[in-house]
């Protein structure tokens, strides 16, 4: 029977990728099985919270056994959705389209990054490892039959909305959105807005805290 997940709390869900990259790290290190406890060292949050979360989907630990460190990686590996594959465009191949597009992981992942959309002419024709750059003109008509489920915007905010427009036209099935713009999709779209800088403002914050406990 395929499991449901759709009550679990997205707070929930926000730490998964964090319990999944830690269990790589394990996997890689040969660890075969962990506690709760002893992820929570490792995660920092409780023993608790761990167990309470992954209860959420049914639980995958034993008393006395703890987790097998594989069987839960794949576990959150399927909740996640990351055994799909995802047919990704990107918008904008300045600096960080192209990072993105030069990031190979992300295609180990399954999200397969096609094309990239550009509308300053001296980057169109460029190749970022094998990924094309292509004119945003041939957005519509290059996208027409394949499928684009995920649009990665990385324009300047001022054309975002103007971008997030068009994706949900193509249609895309999800958009995510570098741009620091408010942007507005209908419900049925995922929106998934990134800020680098809501991290690095904590580093700030743990930074002038260290300070103040010397003075
Ligand atoms: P960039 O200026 O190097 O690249 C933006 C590219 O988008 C340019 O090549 C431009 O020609 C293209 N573009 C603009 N309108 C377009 C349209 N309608 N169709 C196709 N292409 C279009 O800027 P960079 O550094 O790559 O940053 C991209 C965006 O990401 C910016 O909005 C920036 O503020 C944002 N950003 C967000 C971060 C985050 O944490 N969310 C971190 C870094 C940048």
């Amino acid at each position: 029977m395929k499991k449901d997940f759709k009550d679990v709390s997205m707070a929930v869900i926000r730490r998964l990728p964090k319990y999944h990259r830690l269990l790589k790290e394990l996997m890689e290190k040969d660890v075969a099985r962990i506690s709760s406890k002893e992820l929570s060292g490792m995660i920092g949050f409780t023993a608790s919270q761990i167990r309470q979360d992954l209860n959420c989907f049914g639980g995958f630990g034993q008393q006395g056994y703890g987790y097998d460190v594989g069987e839960l990686y794949n576990e959150i590996s399927r909740i996640l959705g990351l055994t799909s594959h995802y047919n990704t465009i990107i918008i904008g191949a300045g600096n960080l389209g192209q990072a993105i597009a030069n990031y190979s992981n992300f295609e180990k992942k399954g999200f397969h990054i096609m094309a990239l959309f550009e509308k300053n002419p001296r980057l169109i024709g460029l190749q970022i490892r094998d990924i094309p750059v292509l004119d945003v003109d041939d957005l519509e008509s290059y996208c027409q039959g394949k499928n684009i489920e995920i649009g990665v915007i990385c324009t300047n905010k001022e054309s975002a909305q103007d971008v997030a427009d068009t994706l949900v036209k193509l249609p895309v099935k999800a958009i995510w959105n570098f741009a620091p713009a408010d942007i507005h999709v209908p419900d049925s779209i995922v929106l998934e807005n990134v800020h680098l800088s809501d991290s690095l403002y904590i580093i700030s914050y743990l930074l002038k805290i260290q300070e103040q406990d010397k003075e």
